[in-house]
């Protein structure tokens, strides 16, 4: 049984009026989170305006620090009933009412919406085709001990939670056992003076992707200067894996807007 959680979505204003009208448009889909600070503080609302293309759906966070829970065993298991099962919910929902199509789901956040990016690409791999991770943590780095819902997990942050590709890989499958599809392809940002989240779990994040994808952490086939921005250097591991690291950039990296939606391939 999937659980709500509260929710809006943002539909462009060219695309409600088409949506009331017709019912039927199809499009696509942009997960966000978390609900307030994302709507207000990045350009997804703006863009979907602008591109009149996409859904953007901003689940908020039931937990008061307005966190998401990536450390319980619930919230890092696939239809476990925790945060991550509910954003599921959600994508389902916007599907269901919509006709948004399954291959075009999409989801990013930063910081603890960041974590469950690669909470939910490993948890729910055949729901979301892509997704960009800001300052985030490795799927299951947060994990608790004690299975405590949205618990901090020092260890992870301080970058002191390393790993093989191998391990991370199989921390990704152990969340949905038995999966054999593909998994997202995922972009990940980070900021090389961010001292909330130690820049290692950016390495730790390429190389949880890169034992998934079966690509080599420690050499990327490509790495571009100033790119997508100055002062941002981006690896290039695969089609489906690119590290970005951000220098000078503390905790969180600016949401790229325009650049994100160029890899979920909406613009
Ligand atoms: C949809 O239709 C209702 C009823 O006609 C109207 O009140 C509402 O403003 C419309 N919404 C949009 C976004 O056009
Ligand atoms: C923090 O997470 C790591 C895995 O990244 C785990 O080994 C460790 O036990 C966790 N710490 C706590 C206090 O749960």
């Amino acid at each position: 049984m999937l659980s709500f959680r509260p929710f809006f979505i943002l539909l462009s204003a060219a695309l409600a009026s088409a949506l009331n009208s017709t019912l039927t448009q199809v499009t696509d889909a942009l997960v966000n989170n978390p609900t307030n600070i994302y709507f207000g503080d990045t350009p997804y609302a703006q863009l979907a305006d602008e591109y009149a293309n996409f859904i953007v759906v901003y689940p908020s966070t039931p937990n008061s620090d307005n966190c998401w829970d990536v450390s319980s065993t619930a919230s890092l298991t696939r239809d476990g009933g925790g945060d991550s099962t509910g954003i599921a919910s959600m994508v389902q929902y916007a599907k269901d009412t919509w006709g948004v199509p399954a291959d075009k789901v999409f989801v990013t956040g930063t910081s603890s919406g960041g974590m469950m990016t690669n909470v939910l690409a490993a948890t729910y791999p055949d729901v979301f085709a892509a997704g960009v991770v800001y300052s985030g943590v490795a799927a299951g780095c947060f994990a608790s001990d004690s299975s405590t819902v949205d618990a901090w997990n020092s260890t992870c942050a301080l970058g002191d939670a390393i790993g093989t590709s191998e391990q991370w890989a199989s921390i990704v499958h152990d969340m949905y056992p038995g999966y054999t599809g593909t998994y997202p392809r995922m972009q990940e940002y980070h900021g090389d003076a961010d001292e909330w989240i130690f820049p290692q779990n950016l390495e730790e994040e390429v190389k949880q992707w890169a034992g998934v994808f079966g690509y080599n952490a420690n050499a990327p086939g490509q790495v571009q200067a100033d790119a997508p921005s100055a002062g941002y250097t981006k690896s290039v591991y695969g089609e489906s894996l690119q590290g970005i690291l951000a220098e000078g950039v503390g905790h969180t990296v600016p949401v790229q807007g325009e650049e994100d939606l160029r890899w979920f391939g909406i613009i």
